[in-house]
């Protein structure tokens, strides 16, 4: 383990004294600021795990990767990607900048491992995100980038699709994966994109566009739709189906789930927004099994909460 991992016990007390969301800026811009000096090539693993495995036919190093909603804005893609993981992804990104919603809007429960967030993508913008993606070493040197992309707050429902279409249109020549985010909580109605229909007509309008993009860039780049953990199996049966129709290469499974069985009591826990980490591990597996026997083709799975599986009561 590098030094920089192992020191966390001595640097935890200190994040912790902070708000939750100083924390996790002031953490990406001490990672930066580390990645970027003489004293990061001592303190950063000298290279990743190599454990190499196919992902939606990218060969990525390891199976380790990095959830989207860290780095929002694609600035700290090099400093992430020193840590050794396998892949990034990076975003959400909106077509517009946008703030988010008011603070405080994240939570630590330590006592669960778990948080608590309504961020509501607050990001720079596209525009911003692009400047941000398009000169990473991380890919240059081999490493695997997805890019999220989501809707703006102020985007009306019925206009959705308009704002994946300029998403994709411009994260697509920079991302060897790109991942349709229709499963925040924090968004006003974004998870009614999962429903049949509106979820095959967004689909079908993205993969169309695919196929000009990929004529046009000579590339063909896969689309993995990260869905929510909060529906019913029935309601999984019905979305693998429609991304088998549509071409999709990938899910991601799972977002933040709204559910509060499992932090019932602890402070925090009445807050809106998104619980994640292993509260969530049970929505992970019940998709998982819902995709397994509702799917005849070998499909991707993008499990992006396995690590903190051993940790489970
Ligand atoms: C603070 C925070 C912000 C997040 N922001 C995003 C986001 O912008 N887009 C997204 O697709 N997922 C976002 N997520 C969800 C994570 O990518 C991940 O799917 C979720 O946390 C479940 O994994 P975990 O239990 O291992 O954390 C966010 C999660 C957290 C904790």
């Amino acid at each position: 383990m590098s030094i920089l991992l192992s020191s966390y016990a001595v640097v935890r007390p200190l994040l912790f004294s902070m708000d939750a969301e100083r924390a996790h800026e002031f953490t990406l811009k001490g990672l930066n600021t580390v990645h970027q000096s003489k004293l990061g090539k001592q303190l950063l693993p000298k290279a990743p795990v190599a454990n190499p495995f196919s992902l939606m036919g990218l060969s990525c190093r390891n199976r380790v990767g990095l959830a989207a909603g860290l780095d929002k804005n694609g600035a700290y893609i090099d400093a992430l990607g020193s840590l050794g993981f396998g892949f990034l992804e990076v975003g959400t990104v909106t077509p517009l900048p946008q703030p988010g919603n008011p603070k405080p809007r994240l939570f630590r429960l330590p006592q669960r491992q778990s948080l608590i967030n309504r961020f509501g993508f607050n990001n720079d913008g596209l525009n911003i995100f692009l400047d941000n993606v398009k000169d990473n070493a991380w890919r240059k040197n081999g490493g695997i980038l997805g890019l999220n992309i989501g809707k703006n707050a102020l985007t009306p429902m019925e206009a959705a699709v308009e704002d994946y279409l300029l998403g994709l249109a411009g994260v697509y020549e920079h991302a060897d994966y790109i991942t349709i985010n229709i499963s925040s909580p924090n968004t006003q109605n974004l998870r009614e994109l999962q429903g049949e229909d509106q979820l095959g007509g967004l689909l079908a309008t993205l993969n169309e566009k695919r196929k000009q993009l990929s004529d046009q860039h000579q590339r063909y780049v896969p689309i993995a739709v990260k869905i929510a953990p909060d529906l019913s199996q029935e309601q999984v049966k019905i979305i693998a189906d429609v991304l088998i129709q549509n071409d999709i290469d990938g899910v991601i499974a799972t977002n933040t789930t709204l559910s509060r069985a499992s932090v019932e009591g602890l402070a925090h826990a009445q807050e809106q927004g998104g619980l994640s980490g292993p509260p969530s591990m049970h929505y992970l597996w019940k998709s998982y099994g819902a995709y397994e026997s509702s799917w005849e083709a070998a499909f991707l799975l993008l499990a992006l909460a396995v690590l903190t599986r051993r940790r489970m009561p």
